[in-house]
């Protein structure tokens, strides 16, 4: 039977790239986003088979929403192997402005109550079927806190922490977590950055190496390599240090500057 993958934030970016991979390598895709059309127009391009696919609308900020839209996939499609809870949202905040705190919420609802909701609906059937694959993007942006980047730092590092709280439930389940960090991917995402960005990989680069971890079931891993040596010493460096070489890089931007 042909295998299933369910991703997340399929309209752009590294999700869309992983739709490809796994779609090159046999599966059949359920693609989920808002831009559902950037959806259709990329798998009509790419010429996809009308019954390797289906595309589901969903905000994942809303959890209902996510939810049926996993419940019309589990009815649609079956249940999948591997689902990648990947949409996420990068925006800059100013805790010293009101309208940030909204920006804040809705990037934990976003990245955080949304990776939750999306793994919600397929969480029972995996372990009764004893197998499958949760994914959990998180980055390494959540390792240590980032100048302006406040609420994406403390919403990925607990997107690392949750998948690992996850993992310690489905232990001997035969449902696997597995934690993906990206470094700086080149997407939509990166492309507004106004700072360096070491080791920037190309997207399809990423999805590659993304495929091959999560088909191991590797519990955590970030990539590019090099970024998993950055995150490692990231970790050890004392704040002293940390602070001192941080200072004068530019804040993370904001919403409401161009
Ligand atoms: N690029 C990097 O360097 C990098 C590094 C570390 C981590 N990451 C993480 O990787 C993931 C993908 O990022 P990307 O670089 O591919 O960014 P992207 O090109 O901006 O794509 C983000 C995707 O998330 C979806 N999304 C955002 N909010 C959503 C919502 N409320 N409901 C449903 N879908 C939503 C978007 O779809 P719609 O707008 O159509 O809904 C879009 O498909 C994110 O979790 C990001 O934090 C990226």
């Amino acid at each position: 039977m042909t295998p299933l993958v369910f991703i997340t934030g399929a309209s752009s970016g590294i999700g869309q790239s992983l739709a490809w991979r796994y779609y090159q390598a046999g599966y059949s895709l359920a693609l989920v986003a808002r831009r559902t059309a950037e959806i259709q127009a990329w798998a009509t391009e790419r010429g996809l088979q009308a019954d390797r696919y289906a595309v589901y609308s969903a905000d994942v900020a809303a959890s209902d929403s996510i939810v049926a839209a996993a419940q019309l996939c589990l009815q649609q499609q079956g249940l999948p192997d591997v689902v990648i809870a990947n949409a996420g949202i990068s925006v800059g905040m100013d805790t010293a402005d009101r309208a940030d705190l909204d920006v804040m919420a809705r990037t934990f609802a976003t990245n955080n109550v949304g990776l939750a909701a999306t793994f919600h609906a397929f969480i029972d059937g995996m372990v009764r079927r004893g197998s499958g694959r949760l994914v959990g993007v998180g980055s390494v942006a959540g390792i240590r806190g980032l100048p302006g980047h406040g609420a994406y730092c403390a919403s990925k590092a607990a997107v690392i922490t949750y998948c690992e709280s996850l993992r310690g439930e489905l232990r001997d389940s035969g449902v696997k977590v597995v934690t993906i960090c990206p470094g700086y991917i080149d997407t939509p995402l990166t492309r507004q950055n106004r700072y360096s960005m070491p080791f920037l990989m190309q997207v399809d680069d990423f999805s590659n190496r993304a495929f091959a971890a999560i088909t191991v079931g590797a519990s955590y891993r970030v990539i590019p390599w090099q970024m998993g040596w950055v995150a490692k010493l990231l970790r050890l460096l004392p704040n002293a240090l940390y602070d001192k070489a941080l200072s004068g890089r530019p804040r993370k931007r904001r919403a409401t500057e161009v």
